[in-house]
């Protein structure tokens, strides 16, 4: 019987890309890594250098620059292709030319008749999700964006040294638009059971607490020209939660069929992650501002990609 060897491949090996392939070099996730980019010189030096870095790696990975065709036996793609903000930009001002971009990419992998799993990382990725989701044809479980993976761990953070407490004792969740939009479900944050609305009633901390989570990457984009490093990390997470198949919970870009009162959109809300994809989208229940806003952040949503999927 032949051994399944877990194979993960990655288009786009920019800067999130690159970030992303040594963060899973490092944390030794998957068996096989492959790269493809445009930049197939950049792409088989990134390659060549990750490779001579497997002597200091937890586990082997063999890791080569491939093509199209090994997606067909490949468990992930993960899409970090295409161009990311500039200093100004909006993710959403992304949209036109990624479309284009992953409308090639997507029937690139599909005509090697891959049926695996779609982990969506560029911007603005809740469109660029169920774009993918509707080039691809594979059912919406198979199709996972970031979303607002990284939201989540910036708030837990920003909590964590706000209490100064570990951030793996902070429970909160950042949903909504991987944007201006997204919200903090405060109804639902808590520290080591404790909810945080129960200790925190100044209205101007928590909201000084929210926009440093939501301005965080504009913040980077002025010092240091984009943001790879804690989205890398946020996309292994993902990984491992798909090749362990560990039914974890996370904050991440999916297909809402009636959800949250909302269908038909891509975006950031606690789901169940397994080796079949999302197996489940966990319904908080919302209080009324929190509600509000993530109508809101779904209508900004549809609102610009109508355009382009009327
Ligand atoms: C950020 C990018 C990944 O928030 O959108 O850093």
């Amino acid at each position: 019987m032949a051994v399944h060897v877990n194979r993960v491949v990655l288009i786009g090996t920019g800067l999130v890309g690159s970030s992303y392939a040594f963060a899973m070099l490092n944390q030794g996730v998957s068996e096989e890594l492959v790269l493809i980019d445009l930049n197939k010189e950049k792409s088989e030096g990134d390659v060549m250098d990750l490779n001579h870095g497997l002597a200091f790696a937890p586990s082997s990975t063999r890791i080569w620059f491939g093509d199209y065709e090994d997606c067909k036996d490949a468990d992930i793609v993960v899409l970090c292709a295409g161009a990311n903000q500039k200093p100004g930009e909006t993710r959403l001002d992304l949209v036109d030319k990624n479309l284009k971009i992953f409308k090639n990419i997507v029937k690139n992998v599909m005509d090697n008749e891959f049926n695996g799993i779609f982990i969506v990382a560029t911007n603005p990725v809740d469109i660029l999700s169920y774009a993918v989701w509707k080039y691809s044809g594979l059912p919406q479980s198979q199709v996972i964006g970031s979303g607002t993976i990284l939201d989540t761990a910036r708030f837990r953070y920003l909590l964590a040294e706000h209490f100064d407490v570990d951030t793996r004792n902070v429970h909160a969740y950042i949903i909504g638009e991987h944007g201006d939009t997204e919200l903090p479900v405060w109804s639902h944050a808590d520290i080591g059971g404790m909810p945080i609305l129960d200790t925190v009633t100044d209205q101007e901390v928590l909201d000084h607490l929210f926009v440093s989570v939501r301005d965080a990457a504009y913040q980077i984009i002025e010092r240091k020209g984009a943001t790879y490093y804690g989205i890398a990390m946020g996309l292994v997470r993902l990984t491992k939660a798909i090749i362990h198949n560990e039914n974890s919970i996370l904050t991440v870009s999916c297909f809402l069929n009636g959800e949250y009162g909302e269908k038909d959109v891509y975006i950031g809300v606690p789901a169940i992650v397994n080796s079949k994809g999302i197996k489940k989208v966990l319904e908080l229940k919302l209080n009324e501002k929190e509600t509000k806003q993530l109508k809101h952040s779904v209508s900004v949503l549809k609102e610009t990609m109508y355009p382009f999927f009327k």
